[in-house]
Order: structure tokens, then C-alpha cells, then sequence
């Protein structure tokens, strides 16, 4: 049998929550920690791309931008990616610094929980720390810039509905148990935990009859205590999907939530079937990581769309040379300029995927100036 499925057996019932913390995360069976010997689950050769795996612009371009910031503050700092994968951001962003490497980072550190992956990071991109969490690693000394792609959107959420609002309003969860034929189906109760219920409340949000939502109330904890490790001088990017919570859990945009399987790029509808197998993702909502930055003393930020976000920082000066003087391309650049449209024009990725930059102390001035466009291009 199945190890998730065999593990919600033995528990009897759980949570949708606990059920996609399974999922991904059981220590042999999840789709992030299994072993792995082939591709990972990100890239052309996985389940699904990643604003780093789509296109190399994306690493050059954040590298150019650590690079300029490490120049206005006149010392080099501490690179920290969050859910690193296999390390194609880092490894990308590394070989474009080449030898500028010690002038702009003095520690680049990746925290990622698969240990297949950890090993791949080590093997790819030397000279870098490897961690299973963060706050199990030393301090940082100076400057640092926290990036994190599609993190948290990989964390579990508890899936909720409003049923009988004419009785009066009843909130009721998603749980998931074993369905007798060695698999698994939907059942629905009284709310797993008290956050669950306050969550919806204080970001002052009602949804309708039958709305269909996905929350994640850990994830304003988690954030802050990331930004907290930074110390009093730092930088955060965190790339995601999602939306601040008024667009989120707007009944006539997403009445039936977000929550999607993955597999071979292809969109899985049943998050249950084959669990270990697909990967699962619900949006973030951007609430809670600006209310994370509150918490933690740091700007709370601003959010862009990554095509906008990528062509601030320059990065139209990656494309293929050709495309700026009307030379002929030739098949490859065809596939760097097409790989790249993906992350910069107004569709799919490059506006559905939110670039969230928050800061705190030298390090955000330096970035505010960096992010503020000439007069002429404003
Ligand atoms: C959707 S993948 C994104 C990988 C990579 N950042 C990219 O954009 O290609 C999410 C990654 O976050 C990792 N992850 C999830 N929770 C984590 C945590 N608490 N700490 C570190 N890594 C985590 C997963 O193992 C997985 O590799």
C-alpha cells in the first residue's frame, strides 16, 4: 500500500492539511523527500516549471541585482535561497557572478528539506552551504538578501467551505480518510484547529455558501521568523502565486479555491489520487507574508508581477543579442528568447507569479533606489 495512504489509514481520518503535509513531506514517500535517482520535479523533465527552471534570465537577472546591491552597500553579503530545489537558481546565479563571486557574496547559503535535493545543491554549486532549515544555521554577519521561489505555495493548507449559511454560518473542513479500496476520499467536519476558524475573521473575510477556500494560518509565523534571522539589514524576494486576501477569496474570481495537482505538466484535478506521485499547490495569500514583515519590524513591502519585477532589474539585456539588432536568430536563441517571453510578457508566468520585495534597515534603502525607475522611464 501506498505509505500516505497507509499513514491516513492508521491515523484513521485527518485533516486536509495533514493529508497534503504527507503528501509532500513524509520522510519517504513525499513528493519532495522521496529519494529520487532521475529528474527532480521541477523543469522540462519534471512536473511542472519554476520561474528559475523556465528560463537562465531569471538567475542572471537576480544576480545582476545582488551584484549592484552588494556595489551601493560597498561590502559583500549573505545569500540565503529558501527551498532551493536542486539548486538551478543558485548554480545559474553563481556562474553569472563568475569571478565577481567574492567581492559580492561572502556566504551564500541554500536551505532545502529533500535530502536528494540537498545532495544535488552540494554537487552543483560549490563553495555553498547546505541546509535543512534555516534557523538550524549560524547567524548571518552583514547584509543579507532572502530569496524564496514557489516556497510557500509548497506548504499545506487546511481546505474550508461554508455550508447551511441560511441556519446560520457554519464554517466546516476538509478532511480526508481512507476510502476501503486502497485509496482515499473526501469527508467534511467541525473545523480541525481554533486557527482555522479565527483565520478567515481577521483578515475579515466572509465567503459565500459553498465557496471553496484554502488557508494557511502557519505561514505568517514561518515567514517571520525567516526575516527575523536576518538580523537588522537585509533583503527579501519571495516569488509565488497568489494574491493579496480581498482577491484571493474573492467568490466570483476563485469560488472553488486554488488548491491544484501537478504531474508531467499536466493539471491533476484529484489531489488525492497517487499521493507522493503529484505535487500540490494552493495560492499564497500575500496578507500574510506583508503581516510577517509587520511582525518582524521590516517594510512590508511591495509586490509587482515577475515580468515587471525582471524588466526593472534589466532584464531585457539577457535576451539573445540578436533580438535588439533584427539579426537572424539562430534554433537555440529562438529557444532562449521564447523560454524567456514566458517570465517577461503579460500572460502566464509573468503575471501570474508575484515578486514580493521586502526589506529592513541599509540594505531595503539600497533597493528602494534600485527599484525606483528614471524619471524618464517612470
Ligand atoms: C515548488 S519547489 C520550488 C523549487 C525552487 N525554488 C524553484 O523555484 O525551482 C518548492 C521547494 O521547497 C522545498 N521546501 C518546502 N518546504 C520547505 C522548508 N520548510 N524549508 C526548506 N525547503 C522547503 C521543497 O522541498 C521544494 O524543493
Amino acid at each position: 500500500m501506498n505509505a500516505v495512504v497507509a499513514e491516513v489509514t492508521r491515523r484513521g481520518r485527518v485533516s486536509f492539511a495533514e493529508f497534503m503535509d504527507l503528501a509532500l513531506y513524509h520522510p519517504t514517500a513525499g513528493y519532495y523527500t522521496r529519494h529520487r535517482t532521475g529528474g527532480g520535479p521541477a523543469g522540462r523533465s519534471g512536473d511542472f516549471l519554476t520561474a528559475p527552471t523556465a528560463s537562465p534570465i531569471f538567475g542572471r537577472t537576480l544576480a545582476e541585482l545582488v551584484r549592484q546591491l552588494a556595489v551601493s552597500l560597498g561590502e559583500p553579503l549573505t545569500f540565503v535561497e529558501l527551498g532551493a530545489g536542486e539548486g538551478v537558481l543558485l548554480s545559474g546565479l553563481l556562474e553569472h557572478l563568475g569571478e565577481a563571486r567574492r567581492e559580492v557574496l561572502c556566504r551564500t547559503l541554500a536551505v532545502e528539506v529533500g535530502e536528494w535535493a540537498r545532495k544535488r545543491i552540494a554537487k552543483r554549486c560549490k563553495g555553498v552551504e547546505v541546509a535543512s532549515r534555516l534557523l538550524e544555521t549560524s547567524w548571518p554577519a552583514g547584509p543579507v538578501v532572502l530569496f524564496a521561489s514557489e516556497l510557500y505555495d509548497a506548504l499545506s493548507v487546511h481546505r474550508v467551505t461554508v455550508q447551511g449559511l441560511e441556519r446560520g454560518h457554519a464554517l466546516v473542513e476538509y478532511f480526508v480518510e481512507p476510502d476501503g479500496k486502497g485509496g482515499l476520499r473526501w469527508t467534511m467536519g467541525e473545523p480541525s484547529r481554533p486557527e482555522v476558524l479565527s483565520y478567515l475573521r481577521e483578515h475579515g473575510l466572509t465567503l459565500e455558501d459553498g465557496q471553496v477556500a484554502e488557508i494557511r494560518p502557519q505561514a505568517r509565523a514561518i515567514h517571520a521568523e525567516h526575516l527575523r534571522w536576518c538580523g537588522a539589514d537585509a533583503v527579501a524576494f519571495v516569488v509565488d502565486y497568489g494574491h493579496i486576501s480581498r482577491k484571493l477569496y474573492d467568490p466570483r474570481a476563485r469560488r472553488h479555491g486554488s488548491l491544484v495537482g501537478y504531474r508531467a505538466h499536466t493539471l491533476v484535478e484529484d489531489v488525492l489520487a497517487d499521493p507522493g506521485q503529484v505535487d500540490i499547490t494552493a495560492h499564497v495569500n500575500f496578507d500574510d507574508l506583508q503581516n510577517a514583515a509587520s511582525d518582524a519590524g521590516w517594510d512590508r513591502g511591495e509586490m509587482r508581477p515577475l515580468g515587471w519585477f525582471l524588466t526593472l532589474h534589466g532584464a531585457l539585456s539577457f535576451l539573445p543579442p540578436g533580438v535588439a539588432c533584427g539579426e537572424p536568430l539562430s534554433p537555440q536563441e529562438w529557444g532562449e528568447l521564447a523560454a524567456a517571453k514566458r517570465l517577461l510578457l503579460p500572460s502566464g508566468m509573468g503575471s501570474d507569479l508575484k515578486v514580493l520585495a521586502q526589506g529592513k534597515g541599509r540594505a531595503w534603502q539600497a533597493y528602494l533606489r534600485l527599484a525606483t525607475p528614471p524619471p524618464s522611464e517612470a
